[in-house]
């Protein structure tokens, strides 16, 4: 069924990994989780480095403004380890999403994202009335490619130099799921 928003829910993603909407008390964890140079340099630069206590509280409120919040937090065995959210285009593409997605470090290689992933594309699919996700990987992140291939998007295009992170110029991989 074809809603036009997604729906506040929790997801389990199996072994453990939960996703939950982000909730007062999750500053500290936050924080922790996020305040990573390794995390941030794989991502878009609003989101903040370094990550403190007032990024966290600032985030939190917003995602908690927003009813119902797009962005969830992953669990791990009930503790807070990185999030995943989706933004929806604008305009006429507006039924196109972008998703995104980080782990705190100590939490990488047990196959959480992937998890994370698969559960929260299907849940985008069923409950919203997207049509195509995306998501936009820098060259070097060959982790994050994985995942997504691991959970069923593919490459469709190579953006050549079309990001500058971290003061390097790369190409953007631009991954798809197709509803
Ligand atoms: C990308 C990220 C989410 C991956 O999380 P994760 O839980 O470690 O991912 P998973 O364990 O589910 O899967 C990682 C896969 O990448 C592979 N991988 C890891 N490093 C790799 C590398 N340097 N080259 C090739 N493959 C690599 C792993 O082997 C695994 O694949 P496999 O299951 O086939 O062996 C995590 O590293 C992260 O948060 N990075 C910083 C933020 C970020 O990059 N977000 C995504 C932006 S597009």
């Amino acid at each position: 069924m074809a809603a036009a928003t997604l729906v506040a829910v929790e997801l389990l993603a199996g072994e453990g990994v939960r996703l939950r909407p982000w909730a007062p008390g999750d500053e500290g964890a936050l924080a922790r989780e996020a305040n990573h140079r390794e995390v941030w340099r794989n991502l878009k630069d609003r989101f903040p480095h370094p990550y403190g206590p007032v990024d966290a509280v600032v985030w939190i409120a917003m995602a908690g403004a927003i009813e119902p919040s797009p962005h969830l937090c992953i669990e791990v065995d009930g503790a807070v380890v990185g999030g995943i959210g989706w933004d929806r285009g604008q305009d006429v593409f507006a039924r196109t999403g972008e998703v995104g997605y980080w782990l705190g470090p100590s939490h990488w290689g047990k196959g959480v994202a992937t998890r994370a992933l698969v559960a929260f594309t299907a849940h985008v699919l069923e409950s919203t009335d997207v049509v195509r996700l995306e998501a936009g990987v820098f060259a070097w992140n060959a982790a994050s490619a994985r995942v997504l291939e691991k959970a069923g998007y593919h490459l469709e295009s190579r953006q050549r130099s079309a990001v500058c992170k971290d003061g390097q110029v790369t190409d953007r991989l631009l991954y798809v799921r197709l509803r």
